[in-house]
Parts: C-alpha cells; sequence; structure tokens
C-alpha cells in the first residue's frame, strides 16, 4: 500500500469518525428533543390545554379525562394500564390495532407512500374492491382523507352534475367541518357560534324519527313517513320559487349525532323521487354507518331498497389510518371532468390503500358483518326485554328508564326518558349513567341525540357477546342507582 493510499484511507476513517461523531450528536440532539414524550397525566393536560384551541374539546374533561396510549381490538388502554371496554369508536373498525392492518401499513409505509398522480396498484384494487360492495350504477371512486372531505367533494361533484345550487339536509345532521359541510350540519349550525355558517341555499327538513320526531305520534306510520317527505317535496319547491333549484339532497344512512335515527320504510324512497323530480341528486352519507355495520347489509341504505347517485364513506374505512372514499356514477364523474384537474395530495396514498384494503380482508375472512348482526341483535332482544318487563312492573323508584331501543347491528341507539308516557328527556341520567359506566366498570360509552339522552353503541365490530353482556348488565344495575344529588350536580357542572 503506498502513502497516498494510506492516507487516504486514514482520511476516510477519520472522516467516518467525525461523520460518527457529528451524527451522534445530531441524533442525540434530534432524538432527546424529539421523543422525550411524557406519560404524565397532568402535564399532558396542562400542554393540551396550553397549545390548543378550547374549541378541541376533551372527553370526560370535568371528570377524568382519559390518556389512551394504547389501543387494542375492542379495548383502549390508559396511562395506568387499565383497559377499558370501547362501545363507541366505530373507528376502530375491524379492532384497533388489528395486525393484518397494523402491518400492511407498516409494510406499505416502508415501501411506497407517495402521491396518487403516479400509479399505484393498490390503488386500482382498492377501488375494483370497494365498489365489488356497491350496485353496478355506482361504478366511479374518489379517495379523500376524511368524511368532511368526502361530503364537501360529494357537494360540489353535485353542484357541478346538476348546475343547481341548494341542498336539502336532515335537521340535527352532521356531514363535517369544512365551511361547506358545516353549512349542511343543523348540528353545527344550530348551536352556539354556528349561526354564521346557516345559509339560504340549505333547506332544513326534520327529522324522521319514529319515537319523538314531529310526526312520530300518528297512529299511520306510513302516513307519519310520507308527511316527512312531503317536507323534502316542500324543500325542493321553496328552493325553485326562490330562483335558485335542488342540487343534492344529503342524508345519513342512520342519523349518527342525531341519536340513531334510522329512516322509516320507504322514506328514502319518497324522498329520491322528489329529489330527482327537482332535478338534484341524493347522497348517502355512510360515514359512520357503512362498512357492514349494520348487519343485514354492507351500506346502510341498502335497508330502503335505494341507489344514491353519490355514497360518501370515512372513519371505518381505514381503522384509524385517514381515509375516506366518495363513489358515483358514470354520469356524474364525466360532468365533473370539466378541465378542472382534483388533485388531493394525501387522498388514497398507496399507504391508505393498503389499510383500506386489510380492512375490508378483515371483514371478509372474520366475517365481521354476520358477526355484528348476532351480537347486534343480542343487545336489542335484552334491552327490548327489559323495556317490556319494566312496562309491566312501573319504573319503580329509578329516576329514568329506557323509552326506546332501536338500530340495526352494531349501530344502536338506547334513549333514556324520566317516564315513558311523556317522554321527558333523562338528559342528565345519560350524562351520569355514561360517567359511572366509566369509573366503576372500564366501560366507554357515547352521548348523542337532539337532548343528549341517547347512548350510542357503535363498538368496533369485534365486540363480542360477552362484551354485550357486560354493557348491559353494567348499564341495567347501574341506571336505578343514579341520585338526585348526582342529578343537581349535574345541572351544577355538566360531566
Ligand atoms: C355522518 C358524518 N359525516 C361526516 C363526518 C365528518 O367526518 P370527519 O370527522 O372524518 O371529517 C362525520 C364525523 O363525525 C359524521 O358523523
Amino acid at each position: 500500500m503506498d502513502t497516498t493510499s494510506t492516507l487516504s484511507i486514514g482520511a476516510a476513517l477519520l472522516t467516518g469518525v467525525a461523520i460518527g461523531v457529528h451524527w451522534k450528536r445530531i441524533s442525540s440532539f434530534f432524538f432527546t428533543t424529539t421523543t422525550t414524550t411524557t406519560t404524565n397525566k397532568q402535564t399532558t393536560l396542562s400542554k393540551r390545554l396550553k397549545y390548543f384551541s378550547e374549541a378541541q374539546s376533551i372527553s370526560y374533561k370535568n371528570t377524568e379525562p382519559l390518556m389512551a396510549l394504547q389501543t387494542s381490538m375492542q379495548y383502549v388502554i390508559d396511562s395506568t394500564g387499565t383497559s377499558f371496554l370501547d362501545s363507541r369508536n366505530n373507528v376502530g373498525h375491524v379492532g384497533w390495532c388489528h395486525p393484518h392492518v397494523v402491518q400492511a401499513i407498516q409494510e406499505q409505509v416502508a415501501l411506497c407512500p407517495a402521491n396518487s398522480r403516479y400509479l399505484h396498484p393498490k390503488r386500482a384494487l382498492l377501488a375494483e374492491r370497494l365498489l365489488a360492495h356497491f350496485p353496478k350504477e355506482l361504478c366511479v371512486v374518489f379517495l379523500v382523507n376524511s368524511g368532511s372531505e368526502a361530503n364537501d367533494l360529494a357537494l360540489r361533484l353535485a353542484r357541478t352534475h346538476t348546475q343547481h345550487h341548494d341542498a336539502i339536509v336532515v335537521d340535527h345532521a352532521y356531514h363535517g367541518h369544512t365551511n361547506a359541510t358545516l353549512s349542511l350540519s343543523p348540528y353545527k349550525y344550530n348551536h352556539k357560534g354556528g349561526e354564521r355558517y346557516k345559509q339560504e341555499w340549505v333547506h332544513k327538513v326534520s327529522c324522521p324519527d319514529m319515537y319523538r320526531g314531529k310526526h312520530a305520534n300518528m297512529a299511520n306510520k306510513q302516513q307519519a313517513t310520507m308527511e316527512y317527505s312531503n317536507e323534502v317535496q316542500q324543500a325542493c319547491q321553496q328552493s325553485t320559487t326562490h330562483g335558485k333549484k335542488v342540487a343534492a339532497f344529503f342524508i345519513e344512512s342512520g342519523m349518527s349525532v342525531g341519536g340513531v335515527i334510522l329512516p322509516p320504510e320507504g322514506y328514502l324512497e319518497q324522498c329520491y323521487t322528489h329529489v330527482r323530480n327537482s332535478g338534484g341528486v341524493c347522497i348517502a352519507d355512510e360515514v359512520q354507518t357503512g362498512f357492514g355495520r349494520f348487519g343485514s347489509s354492507f351500506w346502510g341504505f341498502q335497508q330502503q331498497g335505494v341507489v344514491p347517485d353519490i355514497v360518501t364513506m370515512g372513519k371505518p374505512f381505514g381503522n384509524g389510518f385517514p381515509l375516506a372514499a366518495v363513489v358515483t356514477t358514470k354520469e356524474i364523474a364525466a360532468s365533473f371532468s370539466n378541465g378542472l384537474e382534483y388533485f388531493n395530495t394525501f387522498g388514497g396514498n398507496p399507504v391508505a390503500c393498503a389499510a383500506g384494503l386489510a380492512v375490508l380482508d378483515v371483514l371478509e375472512s372474520e366475517q365481521l358483518q354476520q358477526h355484528a348482526l348476532n351480537v347486534g341483535n343480542h343487545i336489542m332482544q335484552r334491552l327490548r326485554r327489559f323495556v317490556a318487563q319494566e312496562a309491566q312492573e312501573a319504573q319503580g323508584s329509578s329516576l329514568a328508564t329506557i323509552g326506546d331501543v332501536r338500530g340495526c347491528g352494531l349501530f344502536i341507539g338506547i334513549e333514556l326518558v324520566r317516564d315513558t308516557t311523556t317522554k321527558e328527556p333523562a338528559t342528565a341520567e345519560t350524562s351520569i349513567l355514561c360517567s359511572r359506566l366509566k369509573k366503576e366498570n372500564r366501560i366507554l360509552t357515547s352521548i348523542d341525540g337532539p337532548h343528549d339522552n341517547v347512548i350510542v353503541i357503535k363498538p368496533p365490530m369485534c365486540f363480542t357477546l360477552e362484551n354485550a353482556d357486560a354493557l348491559i348488565d353494567a348499564m341495567l344495575k347501574t341506571l336505578p342507582k343514579i341520585t338526585q344529588e348526582e342529578v343537581l350536580q349535574f345541572i351544577h357542572t355538566p360531566t
């Protein structure tokens, strides 16, 4: 070896050492500053309050916020290692951190997370497998990141296709957090701070609630259904009178924040006829209800025997990975291809597609749709037996009881009332019950409905019969124990 080579090797070694030292310094700086996360709950809470807006709410804020550090199938595990049974999160659709989905995401993120302008076989395959779950008319897919984006795009598609502007929505509906979708969401614009999103191009109709809605007391259910759908016809006419026309009728296939209201039989068919006669299109929002949750059908709209013009979906699609979609007809997609490019950086990137494909795999291989039907039926049968028994034995000394049990598959609403005849909403008792279920039984539940008195059961689809019994046992045991003092305390400090 000559001197030059020796020097070169020496220099290279020194450079290597220098790079090594430098890298060590950089990396130690880098890693210590970025990975120092504290698991101290109080510190985390104060940083959350300091760095985020109060508009970003925290669950159980006034009792004991939950610091979820791990999730596994139908369980959420907090910073003390305590497991909570999850009866509320439909995002972990096939089971939180299902190993098949986790592996698919990990492998794909290590390979290629590039954007959708490049071809990728997983994107093509996902579209094909998703569309296999739709009637043949619905044959074009847009992949996006969230339910709000999906509904925002659905409105654009409807407006571009029909050249109309207005929209019809159902009272208390929620369709998203963008400017346009807030205006489609009476659940938001009818509440404090939301007034400016109330727009004259949005026509609101009554929620077709057959328990406590506007026409719920009619003895003839078909007549009640028609009264509800006639409001959609009137909204179409009203829009035309104002020189506008209806572009879209938005409806959740099962009203979720509305308190698990499933439209009565025939309702969608009648509404679709009115909307289409006015030149509008019909949009089914399946963000909460899709992907087999109803058990007896893959999509909620299929319960009503209709075919929407546009379907939007999100939450469960990626099992926690951001993935949502809009599915529409060839004709609507053709109108949208008018020269203006639709580009979405992250929407349907190969990692999202890997997640979506894995979710579809697990749904099939574990037959979760059928499972949702079995477990959901069991929950509803047990609760309805309780309601029938209560009716015979009178309510006793309990401050609140179950007024109505409704839903389909693992999308169930349990409406609590103070009196089954007057249907006075048991708002305080519902909130107290949910707090106690978390504290005493380590069960997570959620509350919705215009009066905040409906417990919504929409768990990961692997929720078992034993989980269902544990939930019902705890609920029925706790409900009669709620005291007047707790109710008074709730009125002063809502949980
Ligand atoms: C029915 C419905 N549509 C749309 C959305 C908006 O979805 P995202 O929060 O993913 O934007 C939601 C969210 O809760 C929803 O419940």
